[in-house]
């Protein structure tokens, strides 16, 4: 559904060029839900740029819907809906209601079918009670509700959501979420851009993650889980163990201390190790207090990756 061939862009301004998106790789099939992660700066919103055709990418190409991005650029844009954040794009005097109209009469969509599609969309997101509210007095969660549903008005095969959860609040964020569960049910193929991890761990089937225009690692959580070491286990002792003993744990992985709560950590290399590690307290005559172990979160496991160790 998206097809993504060594796609690149670099701005050029003045004196100063700036590789954006750097030979960008990957595939979206039919019915994937492909959360795009990175830091600031990294390139995730001139990606979605180049796949709208709002921009032209520098070299590579990319399909979407079977479509290409450069010669196909109307095509393109029949088969997408882009929620981008941009507030810009609406009528600011206009009400909730207008915009999705206008917007919506535009696609040619016929007027019966337009009145019902905005009612259902608007009802879903729950603002319905807001529709006739200007679109400058609607709060940043409004807006990002009716940039969703302006990309919903024709019920496109492929999405492309920009942070549509970015800076709203928890609630207003957890319809976006269930509304974005719903698109994947039906079978949307779509592209999310997001900050948010634990959104990420709930929605996407695979992630990817950009640093710097490039893509640095991509699959499913569970395998980028599986590359780093993802269990951390705390052992809280009665006495704190000697230096050799803590040196005998370092083959289970990276160790940190904390000896004034006689606590030792570790952050184990091979998940499967966990009885061979507390065999090794066992053997070393240490009296353990508690053990606790976790998974690290999306969170810890992408500062991991972008900080090269990926
Ligand atoms: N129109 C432009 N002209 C020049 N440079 C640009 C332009 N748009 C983006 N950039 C630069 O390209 C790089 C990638 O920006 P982009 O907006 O794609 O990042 P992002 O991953 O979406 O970041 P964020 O998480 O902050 O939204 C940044 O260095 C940015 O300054
Ligand atoms: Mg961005």
């Amino acid at each position: 559904m998206i097809e993504i061939q060594s796609l690149k862009k670099v701005f050029r301004q003045k004196r100063k060029e700036v590789l954006a998106v750097d030979e960008v790789s990957f595939e979206v099939g039919k019915g994937v839900v492909y959360g795009l992660i990175g830091a600031n700066g990294a390139g995730k919103t001139t990606l979605v740029k180049l796949l709208s055709t709002l921009i032209i990418p520098s070299s590579g190409t990319a399909f979407i819907n079977g479509y290409n991005i450069a010669s196909q650029d109307s095509e393109v844009r029949e088969s997408i809906g882009l929620a981008a954040g941009t507030e810009r794009s609406f009528y600011y005097r206009l009400s909730g209601w207008q915009n999705l109209w206008f917007f919506g009469a535009l696609q040619k969509i016929n007027s019966n079918d337009l009145k019902n599609r905005i009612e259902s969309l608007l009802k879903r997101l729950d603002i319905f009670s807001e529709k006739d509210k200007e679109f400058m007095k609607c709060s940043t969660g409004e807006k990002r509700k009716l940039d969703l549903a302006r990309c919903l008005l024709t019920d496109p095969p492929v999405l492309l959501l920009d942070e549509p959860t970015t800076s709203i609040d928890p609630y207003s964020a957890m319809k976006i979420r269930e509304v974005i569960g719903e698109l994947k049910d039906k079978g949307r193929t779509i592209l999310l851009v997001t900050h948010n991890l634990y959104e990420a761990e709930r929605l996407c089937d695979r992630v990817g993650i950009m640093s710097e225009g490039k893509l640095v690692k991509e699959g499913s959580l569970s395998s980028l889980k599986n590359e780093v070491p993802t269990k951390k286990v705390t052992v809280r002792l009665k006495n704190f163990p000697p230096e050799e003993f803590l040196e005998k744990l370092k083959v289970f992985g990276q160790v940190n201390t904390r000896a004034e709560r006689r606590e030792v950590e570790i952050l184990l290399q091979d998940a499967k190790k966990l009885s061979e590690l507390i065999g090794l307290f066992n053997s070393g005559n240490l009296i353990l207090e508690s053990i606790q172990t976790r998974e690290l979160s999306l969170e810890e496991i992408f500062i991991k990756y972008t900080q090269g160790q990926g």
